[in-house]
């Protein structure tokens, strides 16, 4: 047994992963998350920083770091997408999803209000827990406090805004990440999760992440027509959050709030 488990003294622990140097444990009402280096231990500090509900303790052993949640019984945004993306266009599934984006929506506003950028939005990353959403993985979040710095390189290539990717380019630079690329995220963590593609469509896929990178900052946009089925009122709320300009992206405040209008037109 991991001797951080041992310490921590976590019965019964179930591996969930172990992947790109992140292991994490399932224990009880727990989940134990361990880096090989201090990721987990910085999202932590951040964590205890916002006061998550969810967070419970971190800490350090050597080289690596831990991090102790409460563990969420719930389903990520990807999951929950499946039966729209395999068809499902009922008028419940159209209200569900528009449900879906203002709950992000507010989750993600709320880390904003306390001045955090997450950094790395993406499918994954939101999980419904009955009526309370959370953002997760606040590793790479860039706020007003002191935690440890890294270089980040920028988040993963499918969700990243065009301006990030175009300073995650430069191979070695610490990427600022702001604000208004989560909006661009979370649109492109919808659009992604509905379609299964991407917003952006890249030149050669095996281009590997330079190439991708290249084309986002370029902003190849996907077709509309990679949509499961039409769905304009939600596709008009993807494409505000995924404009070019970052200053033409709603907040995460307004977009519940348009969501919401939305959501209350249709009926
Ligand atoms: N508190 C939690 N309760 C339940 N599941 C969780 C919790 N935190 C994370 N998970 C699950 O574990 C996955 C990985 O978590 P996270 O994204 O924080 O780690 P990671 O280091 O980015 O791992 P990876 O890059 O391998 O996904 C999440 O997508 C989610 O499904
Ligand atoms: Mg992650």
């Amino acid at each position: 047994m991991d001797r951080i488990v041992a310490q921590l003294g976590l019965a019964d622990p179930v591996l969930l992963h172990d992947r790109r140097g992140t292991t994490f444990y399932r224990a009880g009402d727990a989940a134990l998350k361990i880096t090989a280096e201090w990721m987990a231990g910085r999202e932590g500090e951040v964590m205890r920083l916002l006061d998550t509900e969810f967070y419970r303790d971190h800490g350090w052993d050597g080289e690596r770091s831990w991090l102790l949640l409460r563990r969420i019984d719930g389903t990520r945004l990807w999951d929950a997408l499946d039966g729209a993306h395999r068809g499902d266009d009922r008028p419940g599934t159209r209200r569900r999803i528009l449900g879906m984006a203002a709950a992000a929506a507010y989750a993600l506003a709320e880390l904003h209000a306390a001045g955090w950028a997450h950094g790395d939005l993406q499918p994954d990353h939101i999980l419904y827990e009955g009526d309370r959403t959370h953002v997760i993985d606040l590793a790479c979040a860039q706020g007003p406090a002191d935690v440890p710095f890294y270089v980040h390189p920028g988040g993963i290539a499918h969700t990243l805004a065009p301006e990030i990717a175009d300073a995650a380019l430069t191979p070695g630079e610490h990427v600022t990440t702001t604000l208004p690329a989560d909006v661009w995220s979370l649109g492109a963590s919808l659009w992604w999760s509905w379609t299964r593609t991407p917003p952006i469509a890249y030149t050669d896929p095996d281009a590997g992440r330079p190439g991708q990178l290249a084309d986002i900052a370029a902003i190849r946009r996907t077709p509309a027509s990679a949509r499961p089925w039409p769905f304009p009122e939600f596709e008009e709320l993807l494409m505000a959050c995924l404009a070019s300009d970052p200053a033409d992206r709603p907040t995460a405040k307004e977009l519940i709030a348009s969501v919401m209008e939305t959501a209350e037109r249709r009926h």
